[in-house]
């Protein structure tokens, strides 16, 4: 078979089941015990042949892409360069194209997932052949997440979120997914958490409860186990977070969980069966809140076109 002129990878977005966040490390990270699983919002990267980088990015419905950088800043191009070096191919670029699904600065790590798309993509591009190993390797210098965005499916995450194992689970989600119009920064909400130094924390110990609900396959024990110790700095930065969960819970009943995706703002609302998420969906849609309707667990980065 001759080399691909292009190639499209899709990635999908993270939620975190638990983040449990330690004190801060000298290096300015936090040592994290978390549960990843990801959920059916994607990002598709198309790498192309090119003599320079270059990237261009579109994105679906409701999804704003100011602050999405279009130079070399951008994630995929630092995570194609970082590839290229990898192999000693300083010289090798290419025209990345990414149709984003996912909400920028989210707390769903869109980002991580274009770094994790273009990883692929060009390492099939160039048919480097890069083993998994070397790939999680790259993946962890370019963000905590991006080594999850690899992977996909459920996993626990240590380190400052890099180190990630797969976790057997039996269960499976729908996730409402909602969405805030305002962005929120990831070092911001973790300096909030440092100044605020809440006691009531899960820190970084292993999340035995969870984990042994996701081996039983009872979806219900699992919602009753979903925690982030990022919620109170994020809901201290951003008081419409609060209201938000007021407002979900008179829609949708007081049995509900609200889950902070990640360091927020996006919000989210776990069902264990399709019907009652899709009832959920439609109230959402009736008083006028943006929303996806997301299966979890699936599949991290994977192949879905070759010219
Ligand atoms: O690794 P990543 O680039 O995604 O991290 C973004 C920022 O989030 C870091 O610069 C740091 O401020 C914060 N962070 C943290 N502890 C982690 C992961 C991220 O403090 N475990």
């Amino acid at each position: 078979m001759s080399a691909p002129v292009s190639v499209t990878v899709r990635a999908a977005a993270k939620i975190n089941l638990h983040l449990g966040v330690g004190p801060v490390r000298a290096d300015g990270y936090h040592p994290l015990a978390t549960v990843y699983q990801a959920i059916g919002l994607y990002e598709d990267v198309t790498a192309t042949r090119a003599d320079a980088w270059s990237v261009h990015t579109i994105a679906d419905a409701g999804i704003d892409l100011d602050g999405v950088p279009g130079d070399e800043s951008n994630i995929a191009i630092r995570a194609g360069q970082a590839l290229a070096a990898h192999h000693g191919l300083a010289d090798q670029a290419a025209h990345l194209e990414v149709h984003k699904g996912i909400p920028v600065a989210g707390g769903l790590a869109g980002g991580s997932a274009d770094a994790a798309a273009a990883l692929v993509a060009l390492d099939r591009l160039w048919e480097l052949e890069t083993s998994d190993d070397d790939l999680l390797a790259i993946a962890a210098t370019l963000g905590s997440d991006v080594p999850f965005a690899l992977l996909g499916g459920t996993a626990i995450g240590t380190g400052r979120g890099e180190f990630v194992e797969p976790l057997e689970n039996h269960a499976d989600l729908w996730w409402l997914v909602i969405p805030s119009e305002i962005g929120l920064s990831t070092p911001q909400v973790y300096r909030k958490y440092d100044e605020l130094a809440p006691a009531d924390v899960a820190g970084d110990a292993h999340p035995g409860d969870l984990v042994a609900a996701l081996a039983s396959g009872d979806a219900g024990a699992v919602i009753g186990a979903l925690d982030n110790d990022l919620t109170a700095p994020a809901y201290a930065l951003r008081h419409d977070l609060g209201a938000r969960v007021d407002e979900l819970t008179a829609l949708l009943g007081a049995g509900i969980r609200v889950l902070l995706s990640g360091s927020g703002p996006t919000q989210l609302v776990p069902y264990a069966a399709l019907e009652p998420a899709r009832l959920a969906a439609a109230r959402l849609t009736d008083a006028g809140i943006a929303h996806w309707l997301a299966p979890a667990p699936v599949a991290g980065v994977h192949v879905v076109h070759y010219d």
